[in-house]
């Protein structure tokens, strides 16, 4: 969501006549957008802020700097304090008012800071650079009202708000109208969506509706809740041939007891249930997951609950977090962090060599099958080798000729990587592009994206 706010950003500059620097040197405004969801992505606002102002050197020219931002919305004119080159502070809610505030800092010479929380969430429709020729991404909700006692977001996003399905159809319009295949919805609790201009349209009905526009060919979704998975999503992924495949679906803890003192409103029996459910709805669907480990009272019980769901559900991957207290939040405030960093350590490594043992079963069963693979990158050091998803989202190395990038491939999976498959064409190329789009030369090069498997923080 941050990756896709700052393309929104983006945008909006451009819109303004802003053209994008080579680098922070030569710059006259830098952006900062922040993410605050962990301590370790917060520090970086000020390794980053470090940087700028070696970058301007020597020759003391230092461009205007604004913060955007969970970061901004978090901490506001506090920022200031630090004596960082801070000149406009933009919080997650007043985003569109970044080139005013840039204005405005210029003419007053003043620092600006807007971190107004209840804005609406309305959009310049038209205004995303889209950074990706291939997918392009769509918010449909800001916000969240679950309070889950690790969590920042329902403080930095402010509660939970959902776009018109119109304004929504519109953008994935224009993102088909300019090559895009792919679309990624994005919410905090995507699957809680109710477009608040058709009472007839839930999360699975617009999934039909963005289904149904013409050049859409894939479609992804981020991040759902377990609590909120109906039949009709379960029957929209199956049925509908553009849904991928594929559900990340944040368990968060295997242990019923670290469960309800996370606030999470599932249990392990409901989430396992629900992960039968769409297995036999959808046998072949790729699951991920979130874990995080050493939340305050996790014991080594705990953790073994945790071991034991990640079996159970076979996730094809996994993003796992080591807790950190977040202000604001209710464990923040209440609960000591009381497992030590090298516990945490040891169980995140533990979870993780699991899950890689894992992923490599389910990878090994791909082997001699036929996957279509949307091929989104080229290798950066090997013109002949591409790189493409899976519906499932599995990454595919591949070799084959540039003019591939965008086309739908049917590969032999022939080898398993690290955290990767490999395979040759065993098909033609199909271009699914609206016919009248040249979007040739715009893609980027592999290694742009995450590869799949586990994650560390
Ligand atoms: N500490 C560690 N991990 C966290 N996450 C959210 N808040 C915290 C925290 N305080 C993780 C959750 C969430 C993902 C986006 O980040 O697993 O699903
Ligand atoms: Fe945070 Fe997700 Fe819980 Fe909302 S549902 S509070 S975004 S973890």
């Amino acid at each position: 969501m941050n990756f896709h706010d700052s393309e929104r950003l983006a945008g909006l500059l451009e819109a303004e006549g802003y053209i994008r620097a080579d680098s922070d040197a030569s710059a006259d405004l830098v952006v900062i957008n922040t993410c605050s969801v962990r301590e370790k992505a917060e520090e970086k606002l000020y390794t980053r802020l470090g940087e700028i102002r070696q970058a301007g050197g020597d020759s003391r020219r230092t461009p205007v700097v604004a913060v955007a931002g969970c970061v901004a919305q978090q901490e506001g004119d506090r920022l200031l304090r630090r004596q960082a080159p801070i000149d406009v502070v933009v919080g997650t809610q007043s985003l569109k008012r970044l080139p005013a505030l840039v204005d405005e800092a210029l003419a007053l010479q003043r620092t600006r800071v807007d971190v107004n929380p209840y804005e609406d969430v309305s959009f310049p429709l038209g205004v995303v650079r889209h950074s990706d020729p291939i997918r392009a991404w769509v918010t449909i909700i800001e916000g969240c009202n679950e309070f889950c006692a690790f969590c920042v977001v329902p403080y930095t996003r402010g509660h939970e708000r959902m776009r018109p399905v119109c304004d929504l159809l519109a953008e994935v319009e224009q993102a088909a109208a300019t090559g895009h295949v792919e679309i990624q919805l994005l919410g905090q609790i995507v699957n809680h969506y109710q477009a608040p201009d058709d009472p007839s349209c839930d999360f699975a009905g617009l999934l039909e509706r963005v289904s149904a526009v013409p050049g859409i060919a894939r479609i992804r979704f981020a991040s759902p809740h377990p609590r909120h998975v109906t039949d009709r999503l379960i029957g929209a992924i199956r049925d509908l041939p553009a849904v991928c495949k594929h559900l990340h679906l944040p368990v968060q803890s295997g242990s019923n007891r670290m469960l309800a003192a996370m606030r999470r409103r599932h249990t392990r029996e409901d989430y396992l249930s629900l992960v039968e459910r769409l297995r036999a709805a959808v046998p072949s669907i790729a699951l991920s997951t979130d874990i995080i480990v050493g939340f305050p009272g996790e014991t080594d019980a705990d953790f073994e609950h945790t071991l034991d769901l990640v079996r159970r559900a076979e996730y094809q991957s996994m993003y796992s977090f080591k807790y950190s207290p977040r202000p604001n939040t209710l464990a923040g405030k209440r609960l000591p962090d009381d497992v030590t960093e090298a516990e945490k350590t040891r169980r995140i490594q533990a979870l993780q060599a699991l899950q890689r043992d894992i992923q490599m079963a389910s990878f090994r069963r791909a082997v001699g099958t036929v996957e279509t693979v949307l091929v989104d990158s080229l290798s950066r050091r090997r013109s002949w080798e591409l790189a493409g998803r899976t519906s499932g989202n599995a990454v595919v190395n591949l070799p084959g000729p540039a003019d591939w990038l965008g086309r739908f491939v049917p590969v032999r999976i022939t080898e398993v990587m690290p955290n990767s498959l490999r395979g040759e064409a065993a098909g033609p190329a199909v271009d699914r592009r609206r016919p009248d789009d040249t979007v040739a030369g715009k893609f980027p090069t592999a290694g742009h994206a995450h590869a799949g498997g586990c994650h560390a923080d």
